[in-house]
């Protein structure tokens, strides 16, 4: 087709490549694959027990028995990573339930591993938050949250999670330092193949409201922002995040997600090493809530948000809508 405007020659017709489906497919510069879901659980004690988390339609707290039932359908859809969540019943304000033998976590991981054996991702989250009274993510003295005590804490727990069969441990806590000390920890116990999966850019973030229902580990008193990281900075991110690669992380997490996308792509730009974006509980619950009152394409919605981080140049995304994807992703309508 000639061009009317003489003046206006333009070669290149960018709709060329958009006319048909196969076209599209074709050109697509992102993937989206079961396999590059992490899906979290949160785990209670005991069995037969599964409570729906009011402000995460969708999500519970649900006792093991239940959790091998998802993990098993979830294979089926090709998700290989599954991210454990402790919520337990008694807690102290040490935390000792995070690392005691054949605690809630380290029985789950366990159990999981013998039946699934190589065939997950078992991913643990290595905090002390849902297992202290007081709900935060370090030990307290004198009404601050310390740093090198929680340290010495949060190893202890790495180990225990990596002795329980967890393939990958998870240090959610921002406590510095703690990569280098459970780097560490874990080579002396003999655990030099377990690998850590460092949250270096977490965000002290509005978005984690719903989390804190579901995992009960809302701080009894102040907030995170003394170990989170501000959401107004960027470079303060890619230094936490070189420091956590110096002291030995595999894979870095940055969390939340959807409003974090330079902070993802900074970081992929910046490191060799693997890239996670945790599509946080609020950034979920969100989503719910416009979708529960006709207000937006459910699939549609999570789906372009999922793309938008694996575009960012997320490798895996931790996200509540794991299951969700997965099915949707193998039903191709
Ligand atoms: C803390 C932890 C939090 C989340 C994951 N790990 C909450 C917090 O820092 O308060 C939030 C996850 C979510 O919102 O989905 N160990």
């Amino acid at each position: 087709m000639a061009n009317s405007n003489p003046h206006l020659n333009l070669p290149y017709r960018a709709r060329r490549l958009r006319q048909s489906a196969a076209l599209r497919d074709m050109v697509a510069e992102t993937t989206l694959l079961p396999q590059h879901l992490i899906a979290p659980f949160f785990l209670l004690d005991g069995a037969h027990r599964r409570d729906a988390v009011a402000s995460m339609p969708g999500v519970w707290q649900q006792t093991l028995d239940h959790v091998l039932i998802e993990i098993d359908q979830g294979l089926k859809l090709g998700i290989k990573a599954y991210m454990l969540f402790g919520v337990p019943e008694a807690k102290d304000a040490q935390g000792t339930n995070a690392h005691i033998q054949d605690g809630l976590i380290q029985h789950a991981c366990a159990e999981i591993k013998k039946q699934f054996g190589q065939d997950v991702v078992l991913m643990a989250d290595t905090c002390l938050c849902e297992y202290t009274s007081h709900g935060h993510c370090g030990l307290v003295m004198d009404g601050q949250v310390v740093n090198d005590p929680s340290v010495s804490v949060l190893a202890k727990i790495a180990v225990s999670q990596a002795e329980a069969g967890a393939d990958v441990v998870c240090p959610s806590d921002m406590m510095d330092g703690r990569i280098a000390a459970i780097r560490e920890a874990l080579d002396e116990a003999g655990f030099e193949n377990t690998v850590i999966m460092a949250y270096a850019a977490k965000y002290a973030s509005a978005f984690y409201a719903p989390f804190r229902d579901a995992a009960a580990s809302a701080p009894s008193f102040g907030d995170r922002r003394s170990y989170q990281m501000d959401p107004r900075n960027l470079k303060e991110a890619l230094r936490e995040t070189m420091q956590d690669i110096d002291e030995g992380a595999d894979m870095i997490m940055v969390k939340p997600a959807s409003a974090y996308g330079d902070v993802i792509k900074a970081t992929v730009e910046l490191v060799e090493v693997p890239v996670a974006a945790y599509h946080v509980s609020g950034e979920y619950s969100m989503v719910k809530a416009a979708a529960a009152n006709g207000w937006i394409d459910e699939r549609a919605v999570v789906l372009e948000l999922m793309t938008g981080l694996r575009r960012a140049g997320a490798t895996m995304v931790a996200t509540y809508h794991a299951f969700d994807v997965a099915r949707w992703l193998q039903s191709h309508d």
